[in-house]
């Protein structure tokens, strides 16, 4: 039963199973502090151009919001970073030297790219705790290190990532009987087991009571600066609470960037918003 969900965590191939890699942090070049760099990124769908040569450039520790109206690109280009969609031109670049273009999904994730699909799949028969005991040993490494008693180092770890995802109290509670918005703070606390250096989140606060939003926009403040986040969002009172710079997509390219209130006030953006 522990193997196949082991098994399950590591088939990051498949959709039903996002793979929680491992960052490999050596490998990541931050020498010109970006993390992330799409250059004239096309993904064409039967002739219809899902992302129309997007630029996007993300410096290390950022925290990014991308925000478009219903089919902008926003979800296609989260497929471009995490190998799940491959381009039909463009560049893609993880730091300086890793080719996101060049890798499968798992050597994405294993690269340190993490991504958080809308709906949370955590494994609802176990416990808060052992969900991010099975995320972390979903990791080969840790994995080999590990006795059959889990190493009180792991424990603190655990405990600690709970702590950050609001979960400390919710440790032994089973997953299937935690709250929507507590779903998925276990399946960013999964995510962050696996330390990567860039969070991918979609839609992250679809769904949640207006206090799970206010704790996870904190959330998210917080891991800024260690971490990189690109959050995809709709709620723009969460979006003005957490940007710093915002992108806005429209049909699969950058429309404007900057800060919220400047996007916001952008007559541009304004009319594609208006216009619907
Ligand atoms: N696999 C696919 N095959 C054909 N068309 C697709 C595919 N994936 C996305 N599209 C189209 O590409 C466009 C961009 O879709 P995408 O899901 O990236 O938009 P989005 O900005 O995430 O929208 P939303 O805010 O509704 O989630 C849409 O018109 C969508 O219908
Ligand atoms: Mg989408």
């Amino acid at each position: 039963m522990m193997t196949r969900l082991i098994q399950a965590l590591r088939g990051s191939g498949d959709q039903s199973a996002p793979g929680y890699g491992r960052v490999l942090q050596p490998g990541i070049d931050l020498s010109h502090k970006v993390i992330l760099y799409l250059d004239d990124i096309t993904v064409s769908f039967d002739g219809f151009k899902a992302l129309n040569k997007l630029t996007l450039e993300v410096d290390a520790g950022e925290l990014r919001c991308v925000i478009g109206p219903n089919g902008a690109g926003k979800t296609t280009m989260m497929d471009v970073i995490t190998g799940k969609t491959r381009p039909d031109a463009g560049t893609a670049f993880f730091g300086q030297t890793i080719d996101l273009t060049r890798l499968t999904e798992p050597q994405i994730a294993h690269a340190g790219i993490g991504r958080k699909f809308q709906k949370p799949t955590v494994f609802e028969r176990h416990s808060a705790f052992e969900n991010l005991e099975l995320a972390m040993k979903a990791d080969k490494r840790v994995r080999r290190t590990l006795s059959a008693r889990l190493a009180s180092e792991e424990r603190d770890r655990i405990a600690a990532t709970l702590e950050t995802v609001a979960l400390g109290e919710a440790a032994d509670r089973l997953a299937g009987l935690l709250s929507h918005g507590q779903k998925q703070w276990l399946e960013i606390g999964m995510l962050l087991m696996q330390e990567p250096q860039l969070l991918l989140l979609d839609e992250p606060v679809a769904g949640m009571t207006d206090a799970e939003t206010e704790r996870t926009a904190e959330l998210f403040t917080s891991l800024a600066g260690a971490h990189s986040l690109i959050v995809v969002e709709h709620d723009m009172d969460f979006v003005s609470r957490i940007a710093r710079t915002v992108t806005v997509l429209h049909e699969g390219g950058v429309l404007a960037e900057g800060p919220m209130d400047a996007v916001q006030n952008d007559p541009r953006v304004i009319e594609v918003y208006l216009g619907r």
